[in-house]
């Protein structure tokens, strides 16, 4: 493990990277999750002691950003360095920490990529055959199914693409994949996901489509220049093109590779934990010790993304409340590796309960305190071998509090190692709390008023105990609030705190006599308002952000809640389509060009999908009813929804549904429709919806036609 110290006393070195994220879309709040959390436990590990490497950037290539290039007016070129110089943007005005910034489209990866096809390719590892078959431009994905099956994940329908192409013989990597899975039991992190892979391997590999021809930015096969390389081979070279591997100077590579921590959101675990460990082996270099794939972040019920329109963007939240405040909610509120919903209100709850009321005013109340009672010099305390008013109970506190602290100090550096964020933040926390009561119930402020000086003395104790235990929750939470630590630490008097050694933090390290630094608040309270201000930018920022690209996506069937991870990526009838598929494929050479690496999924969900058949008595769980459309309106900043009012005659009821982009509210009422009248409600921004409308997706962007009767039908009836 790197985590040893070499004989030399050098540091132990810690190489973590983030995905690279697409830049057809501007970064918005699930970006910043993932990002947030590498610049955590990248800063978590510099302080105790690490030399450690963080690495972010943009992936630039391929289809989707060709066209959403050309949607724009622009050249892929200019397209690209507009969007990446965004995500950049953001990552420097939040102060994160990132070590290298690599773009696809920068000459040292290019020649990478190249690198690693060649010795791919000699190695023995890539065939040229011909692939016919379904691919999403959306997902960047090659999918199973008949001309016309939608995207799984989007919901678009694939296009046919017949191709001459490269192949990697992922099949030769089936057995070593999983054997590798099975001696490394944290190489896939959580166990969920590790499971999900693990199936998803066993299910059987097919070989991989690496290149295409029908369009070409991308990175020229060498050698044959028609092809461009997989954009998903491109991109995941980063993790290596970044420390120069294929240029002649190996000396990032040979010091940080393997990387120690690979963060991802779910969605992406497939690419990460089959594909590239199999390049990697391919290329006979070692593999990473850790991929963790977080959760998603979802956003009035479902994934947080552009395709959805219900995204937010950082830049909101960093304008009414501060980057600390979004860092500190991200990775308190969500248990990492789980789905979590972001809300303004739960934000701004958070926001002053534990930062305004919690941190920032026990720092306020303590030094403020020193400030008044001991002219601003942190007061000497000598609890062990002093009884307070011969009062065991009393001096005993304090010496309480000093190894409360020092067991949250275990518990905390437990969390942030294994990358559970939530519970080092709790354990933080609940020692704040601690800090809180005993300074309530010890009241300094009566002491105050006593000459004697026995009380004086107490009354150092106590300040002495809350100063010194803010420094090290200071000290613990600075990863997570970095601007609002490196206040507090100037206020204790301590300078500043990117300078500070924070490797070990023993009780006692506050030194008596300490000057404290000028005071002053470090979360004020969130006003009232601060919630309609965050709506109010987000709905100001023109809804460009959604429109763009939603209207690719067909109205009704758009998931709405989360599903499961590698479910996401393929579609769900690969079992009825491919049979071969279920049985593992032998091992290449002789593997015949496929479909490249077909879904084949364990989980509950796609076994049901095995048999699409229903009985009589599933069709009749679903009720559907004829109603009238007595109101209609536009949902403000939601392109594509309609809030209806539908009568059934027995009663009447609200359903959102996107059908916006085809019927205008007024053509509407007045309307017959029918409706799904027994569909749990859900809420779809901020609206309940109560049932669904139905109505036939048409043509390429699945374009909504509502259904209806050539006869008059009577409302309230139900089709059966
Ligand atoms: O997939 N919740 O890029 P991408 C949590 N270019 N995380 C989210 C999120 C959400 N709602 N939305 C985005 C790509 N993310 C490829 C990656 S890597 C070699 C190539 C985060 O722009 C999360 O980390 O679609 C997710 O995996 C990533 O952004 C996807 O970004
Ligand atoms: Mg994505």
């Amino acid at each position: 493990m790197p985590t040893q110290e070499n004989k030399q006393g050098s540091r132990p070195k810690f190489f973590i990277t983030t995905p690279i994220y697409y830049v057809n879309a501007r970064p918005h709040l699930g970006h910043t999750y993932t990002t947030v959390a590498a610049d955590t436990l990248a800063r978590w590990k510099r302080m105790r002691g690490y030399d450690v490497y963080f690495l972010t950037g943009t992936d630039e290539h391929g289809q989707k950003i060709e066209r959403s290039a050309a949607k724009a007016g622009k050249t892929p070129q200019e397209f690209a360095a507009g969007v990446s110089s965004e995500f950049r943007a953001l990552w420097d005005r939040m102060g994160l920490t990132y070590d290298d910034y690599i773009r696809t489209t920068e000459e040292r990866h290019k020649r990478g990529v190249q690198h690693l096809f060649t010795v791919l390719q000699e190695r023995g590892f890539i065939y040229k055959g011909t692939y016919t078959g379904q691919y999403c431009v959306w997902d960047e994905l090659y999918v199973e199914g008949p001309p016309g099956t939608a995207c799984p994940d989007c919901g678009r329908i694939t296009e046919t693409v017949s191709e001459e192409n490269y192949f990697f013989k992922l099949s030769a990597f089936e057995r070593k994949l999983l054997e590798y899975y099975e001696q490394h039991p944290d190489f896939i992190r959580p166990e969920a996901r590790r499971n999900e892979v693990v199936a998803f391997v066993r299910g059987g590999l097919r070989d991989l489509s690496i290149s295409r021809t029908s369009f070409n930015w991308g990175i020229p096969v060498p050698g044959d220049e028609r092809h461009v390389i997989y954009v998903w081979m491109d991109a995941l070279a980063n993790y290596i093109t970044a420390l120069g591997y294929g240029s002649d100077d190996p000396t990032l590579l040979e010091k940080y590779w393997p990387a120690d921590v690979q963060l991802i959101g779910k969605e992406i675990s497939r690419f990460h934990c089959v594909y590239w460990p199999a390049f990697l082996m391919a290329a006979d270099l070692p593999l990473p010790k850790s991929i963790v794939a977080h959760g998603w972040l979802l956003f009035e019920q479902s994934k947080m993304s552009k395709s959805r329109g219900n995204i937010v963007r950082a830049e909101t939240v960093l304008d009414v409340l501060g980057a600390d405040a979004l860092r500190y909610f991200l990775l308190r509120e969500i248990v990492f590796g789980q789905d979590g919903s972001f809300s303004f209100d739960a934000l701004v709850q958070r926001y002053n309960s534990d930062l305004a009321n919690g941190y920032g005013n026990l720092v306020s109340r303590t030094l403020t305190m020193i400030v008044k009672y001991f002219g601003g010099v942190v007061p000497e305390a000598k609890t062990a071998n002093y009884r307070y008013k011969e009062n065991a109970v009393l001096t005993d506190a304090c010496e309480g509090i000093g190894s409360v602290a020092h067991f949250q100090e275990i518990s905390i550096s437990i969390g942030f190692d294994n990358l559970d964020f939530s519970h080092a933040l709790e354990s933080a926390w609940s020692l704040i709390g601690s800090v809180d009561g005993f300074i309530t119930a010890s009241a300094p402020w009566k002491i105050s008023e006593s000459s004697d000086p026995k009380d004086r003395q107490y009354l150092a104790e106590i300040l002495y105990t809350a100063a010194e235990s803010i420094r090290i929750i200071t000290a613990l939470a600075y990863p997570v609030i970095p601007d609002a630590a490196a206040k507090v630490w100037r206020q204790l008097g301590l300078g500043d705190i990117t300078q500070a050694d924070l490797k070990e933090l023993q009780w006692g390290g506050l030194k008596p006599g300490t000057k404290l630094g000028q005071l002053g608040p470090v979360f004020p309270r969130a006003e009232k308002d601060a919630i309609t201000r965050m709506q109010e930018l987000e709905d100001k920022y023109p809804a460009q952000t959604a429109t763009e690209t939603a209207k690719q996506v067909p109205a009704i069937p758009v998931t709405e809640v989360a599903i499961p991870a590698l479910v996401t990526k393929e579609t769900v009838d690969t079992h009825t389509t491919h049979p071969a598929a279920v049985a593992p494929t032998p091992p290449a050479p002789e593997a015949k060009p496929h479909a490249p690496a077909p879904a084949v999924d364990a989980t509950p969900t796609l076994a049901a999908a095995e048999n699409p058949k229903i009985a009589i008595e599933d069709f009749a769980k679903v009720e559907l009813r004829v109603a009238i459309v007595r109101v209609a309106e536009r949902v403000p900043k939601a392109d594509r929804l309609l809030r209806l009012e539908v009568d059934l005659g027995y009663e009447q009821r609200q359903i959102v549904a996107g059908i916006a982009e085809a019927y205008t509210p007024e053509s509407l009422i007045g309307r017959k429709v029918v409706i799904v009248a027994n569909l749990a409600p859900r809420k779809l921004r901020g609206l309940e919806s109560n049932g669904m409308i139905v109505a036939a997706s048409v043509g390429e962007k699945g374009t909504p036609v509502l259904a209806g009767f050539l006869e008059d039908v009577e409302i309230g009836a139900r089709l059966k």
